[in-house]
Order: C-alpha cells, then structure tokens, then sequence
C-alpha cells in the first residue's frame, strides 16, 4: 500500500507523514530527503546553484522513480511536485491513495511566517508580502491539489488528528 500526501508548503505532510506511518507500521519516505540524497545537495542550495527549474526537471524525473520503487510507504512529497508536468497523473497511477492536506490562507500565513528562511520560494518575500503571495500561489495549486482522492482540513488540527482521521479513511 503506498499512500501519498500533497499540499502546500507547512501544511504539515511531514509531521503528519511520520505518524501516520507509525500507525500503518510502514516507512515514511519524504520526497526534499530524496532529492537531496540522489543530488547531494539541500533543497536551497540546489534552487541556489542550479536554479527553480533544473529542480523542477529533477523533480519530475524522480517523482515516478521514487513512486514505483516503493511499497508499503507513506510518502510525502514536496509542496510543488503535483502541480509541474504530468507529475500529478503519475501520482494518481502509482499510489493507492492521495490525500490533500488542506490549510486555509490564514493558518499556512501564520506557520510559514515563521520559517520562511530556509525556504527558497518565499524566503525574499516581507511578512506583509507572504499573505498574498501563498493567496495567489495557492489559486493556481489547487487545480492540482484537488485532484487527490480526499482532501483533509487541516486547520486547528493537530498532526495526531490528522494521521488518525487518514488512517481510518484508509482500514
Ligand atoms: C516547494 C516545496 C518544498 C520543496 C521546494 C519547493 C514548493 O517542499 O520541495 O522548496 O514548490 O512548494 P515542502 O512542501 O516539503 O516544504
């Protein structure tokens, strides 16, 4: 069973990824950890160094080598991986299940505020700037982000809750 989490930047697929795996006693395999092993440099420094779109094309390629080298997983993938390519039909081929972790404007404004350094989308961005920013970037995902086969709010939940709410959606 591969089960995959998308959403945006801080909606919490990590910290819901690693319980949700525990209760499914299976791996959580996070895609930025893939990226970065297999190019052997973090996420930052490869926006850095080789730019948004030498990323995206890395992005795509492992994409489909990570999701059918995988069984019995819970993967959480980047904020931007459904969203490039035909990246999003690969995901629906290759995984059982897609759940959409669905943050609300105000609350990703809120959690990305405070963490937005080592991310490279919106690290140049002020804290008045962000709210539009994540408002207009958001609109445009969610074409790609609605297409998973449930979408979870996530809003004023906490990681448990959200990894309980999967797992019953899912036995
Ligand atoms: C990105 C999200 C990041 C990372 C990269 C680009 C995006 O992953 O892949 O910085 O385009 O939304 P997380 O959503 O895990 O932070």
């Amino acid at each position: 069973m591969v089960i995959v989490l998308i959403g945006y930047m801080g909606s919490g697929k990590s910290a819901v990824g690693k319980i949700l795996a525990e209760k499914l006693a299976v791996r959580l395999v996070d895609m930025d950890d893939y990226i970065e092993e297999k190019e052997q440099k973090t996420i930052p420094e490869l926006f850095r160094d080789r730019g948004e779109i030498y990323f995206r094309k890395a992005e795509s390629r492992y994409v489909g080598e990570l999701l059918s080298g995988t069984k019995n997983a819970v993967i959480s993938l980047g904020g931007g991986t459904p969203c490039y390519g035909d990246n999003m039909d690969r995901i629906k081929e290759l995984a059982d299940k897609v759940f959409y972790l669905k943050a609300s404007v105000g609350e990703l404004t809120r959690r990305l505020g405070k963490e937005k350094d080592h991310r490279p989308l919106i690290n140049h961005l002020s804290d008045d700037e962000l709210e539009e920013f994540i408002r207009k970037h958001l609109f445009e995902r969610n074409f790609y982000y609605l297409r998973a086969d449930k979408a979870v709010n996530v809003d004023n939940r906490t990681p448990e809750e959200i990894a309980e709410a999967i797992s019953s959606e899912i036995q």
